[in-house]
C-alpha cells in the first residue's frame, strides 16, 4: 500500500465537503476542499480587478498573496481560509464568486499551479482530499476514490437554504440554474473535466443523510483494507 489518501469528487453540492469532513474526522485524515482553492483565485480576481481571461494576469496576482486552509471544526466548511493571513469567513461562498470560479477553474496555469499545491499538501501525510479532479488527475494513486452525485433538484434545494440561512435573497430557481451552469462548464472544460475516476466507487446521496454516507464510505475502505 503506498498511500492511504481519500479523492472524493462531484458536482457542487453533492455533499463533498460535509461529508469529506465528517469522513477526515473519524478517520484522523487531514481534510482538504479543493474547491476553496479555486474560490480564493476567483475572489483575488474580483478583489483586484483581474480580467478572468487574462490567465498571465492571474499567475502573476497569485504570487503577491498567501493562500492557507486551516482546519476549523467550528466552521461550516470544517477549515477557515485566511489569504494575507486574514479570514475570509463565508465571503468565498458568495454569489458573485460563485459565478467566477468556473472560469478561474478552466485556466490550465491556475490548475497547475493548484494541483501541485495539492499534492504537496498531500505529500506531508494521510488526506481526505474532495474536488472535481483528485482522484483522475491530482492523485491518480489514491488507495479510495468515491464520486458523490445528488440529483440537480436536491443540490438546488441544499444550497438555497445555505444561502437563506446566511440571508442571501436569491430564489430556487436562480440556484438550480446556476448549478446547472456550472455542472455544465464543470464536466465540459478541456482540462480536467469533472468525471469519475475508472477506479472509483459512486455514491448518489440524493437520500442519504451525511452519517449513511460516511458510513458507506467507511464500509467500502474498512473491506479493502481487510
Ligand atoms: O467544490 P466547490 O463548489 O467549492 O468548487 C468551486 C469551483 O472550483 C467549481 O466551479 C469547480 C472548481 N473546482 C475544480 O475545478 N477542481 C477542483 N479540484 C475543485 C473545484
Amino acid at each position: 500500500m503506498a498511500n492511504d489518501h481519500v479523492a472524493i469528487d462531484g458536482p457542487t453540492s453533492s455533499g463533498k465537503t460535509t461529508n469529506a469532513q465528517l469522513l477526515a474526522a473519524q478517520s484522523g485524515h487531514l481534510y482538504l476542499d479543493t474547491g476553496a482553492m479555486y474560490r480564493s483565485v476567483a475572489y483575488l480576481a474580483l478583489k483586484n480587478g483581474v480580467d478572468l481571461d487574462n490567465e498571465a494576469g492571474l499567475v502573476a496576482m497569485l504570487r503577491h498573496h498567501t493562500i492557507a486552509i486551516v482546519p476549523d471544526a467550528s466552521t461550516t466548511a470544517g477549515y477557515r481560509v485566511n489569504i494575507d493571513g486574514r479570514y475570509t469567513g463565508e465571503r468565498l461562498f458568495d454569489p458573485d464568486v460563485a459565478a467566477a470560479v468556473s472560469t478561474v477553474a478552466a485556466r490550465p496555469a491556475i490548475r497547475t499551479e493548484l494541483v501541485e499545491r495539492q499534492r504537496a499538501i498531500a505529500a506531508q501525510g494521510p488526506v481526505v482530499m474532495a474536488g472535481r479532479d483528485i482522484g483522475t488527475v491530482v492523485l491518480p494513486d489514491a488507495r479510495f476514490k468515491f464520486f458523490l452525485t445528488a440529483s440537480l433538484d436536491e443540490r438546488a434545494r441544499r444550497r438555497h437554504a445555505e444561502f437563506q440561512a446566511r440571508g442571501i435573497d436569491v430564489s430556487l430557481d436562480e440556484v438550480r440554474a446556476q448549478l446547472a451552469e456550472r455542472d455544465r462548464l464543470d464536466s465540459t472544460r478541456a482540462i480536467s473535466p469533472l468525471r469519475a475516476a475508472a477506479d472509483a466507487v459512486t455514491i448518489d446521496s440524493t437520500d442519504m443523510k451525511p452519517a449513511e454516507v460516511v458510513a458507506r464510505m467507511r464500509a467500502v475502505m474498512e473491506a479493502a483494507r481487510a
